[in-house]
């Protein structure tokens, strides 16, 4: 059974560099044919990221207790379900139903969304389904919504009680042509919630991820890592010194993607939130989140603690669950200074616009 759900959200996200495929113009970059299955399911590849010489701290002293730090993405989710369980309190009566979703995250990919929907998980009234929304779920006809929603294995949206708001991320909702106005007829009041990251280290976080992913999953992909062209080749023309329009610079134009939802909706429905931000302080983020879903507040400074190592928070509890990997940093490629300076000029009047459209500016 569904229920329409009257507080509707719509979290903007573009979650992982599987939106690259979406470009009409990808068959020029090659680099970027990967499979459509990243997201919550392959985080298992972030296991493999520390080689086993890493100086790894196994103990931290948070609040006076000495604790275990476990470096394990599956346990981490584990821990934080557990903590959504353990807070939630069930209405007499109530039912666990499918329900059509009150919030989609848009983007966009290498935005830090994915630790988003993680440490967001652990909110007992946020609901999140794992892999990728899949825009039938928005469709106008109900039938199609319904069998999108109850599709089988991953792709499933789990159920929800009536006091519950239900998360979908999706990994190209802000550039996908025709999506704004399907969600706008889906609903009008719909929320969304941007996750955006300075816009050059966005794209070489993306380029380092892809580069990854081949290294690791050489079977997955038509091309070797080998074939990769030169990261600041591939950003910026070495003779003109243009900048190349392919799908790493098209993800970081937010301003293109926010437009077409401005169109429709007001941005008071699109809580737009930055990736420094929610790294150096996710429970601030999470806190602006509940408040935004106008859901009950139940994010506090003990759920999360700074682990220095890894230069990120990881989840407090009875031990300190942190993701296995340092989410790229440690493989993070570099660009030349003279392909940087051009970046960060390009970007210059981009960036204006975008603050200009959100109505606040980001320390990029
Ligand atoms: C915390 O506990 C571990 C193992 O029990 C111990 O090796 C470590 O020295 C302790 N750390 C501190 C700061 O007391
Ligand atoms: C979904 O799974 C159920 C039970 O596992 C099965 O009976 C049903 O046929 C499946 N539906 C589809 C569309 O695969």
């Amino acid at each position: 059974m569904m229920k329409n759900v009257h507080q509707n959200v719509l979290l903007v996200a573009v979650m992982s560099s599987a939106v690259i495929g979406i470009f009409a113009y990808f068959s020029s970059l090659p680099v970027y044919l990967i499979p459509s299955t990243l997201g919550w399911q392959t985080s298992g590849m972030y296991k493999n990221s520390y080689s086993k010489t890493d100086k790894l701290p196994h103990t931290m002293i948070t609040n006076g207790i000495n604790k275990t730090i476990v470096y394990d993405i599956d346990i981490l989710h584990k821990e934080l379900l557990k903590i959504h369980n353990k807070l939630y309190e069930r209405k007499p009566n109530d039912q666990c139903e499918v329900r059509e979703p009150a919030c989609v995250i848009l983007g966009v990919a290498k935005s830090g969304t994915q630790e988003l929907v993680d440490f967001a998980s652990s909110h007992p009234y946020i609901v999140l389904k794992p892999g990728l929304a899949k825009p039938n779920m928005f469709a106008k006809n109900k039938d199609i919504r319904r069998k999108a929603l109850l599709r089988n294995g991953t792709s499933s949206v789990p159920c929800s009680y009536s006091d519950q708001t239900l998360v979908v991320k999706s990994d190209d909702f802000l550039f996908r042509e025709g999506m704004a106005k399907k969600l706008y007829e889906f609903n009008p009041n719909l929320k969304m919630i941007l996750i955006t990251r300075e816009p050059v280290s966005r794209m070489i976080s993306g380029y380092s991820f892809s580069y990854f992913q081949k290294k690791l999953h050489k079977e997955r992909f038509l091309y070797r890592p080998e074939m990769l062209p030169e990261m600041d080749h591939h950003f910026v023309d070495p003779s003109s010194g243009i900048v190349h329009r392919n799908a790493d610079r098209d993800l970081s134009t937010y301003h293109e993607g926010l437009k077409r939802y401005l169109k429709l909706f007001p941005l008071d429905q699109i809580l737009v939130l930055e990736s420094n931000e929610f790294k150096g302080n996710p429970v601030k983020v999470l806190q602006r989140v509940e408040k935004f879903l106008n859901i009950k507040p139940v994010i506090t400074d003990d759920f999360f603690t700074y682990v220095d190592f890894k230069g990120f928070y990881c989840l407090d509890s009875d031990k300190i669950y942190c993701y296995a990997s340092d989410r790229g940093r440690k493989v993070m490629k570099e660009l030349k200074p003279k392909t940087m300076k051009i970046l960060k000029e390009y970007f210059k009047p981009l960036n204006k616009k975008f603050f200009k459209q959100i109505g606040k500016e980001f320390d990029w």
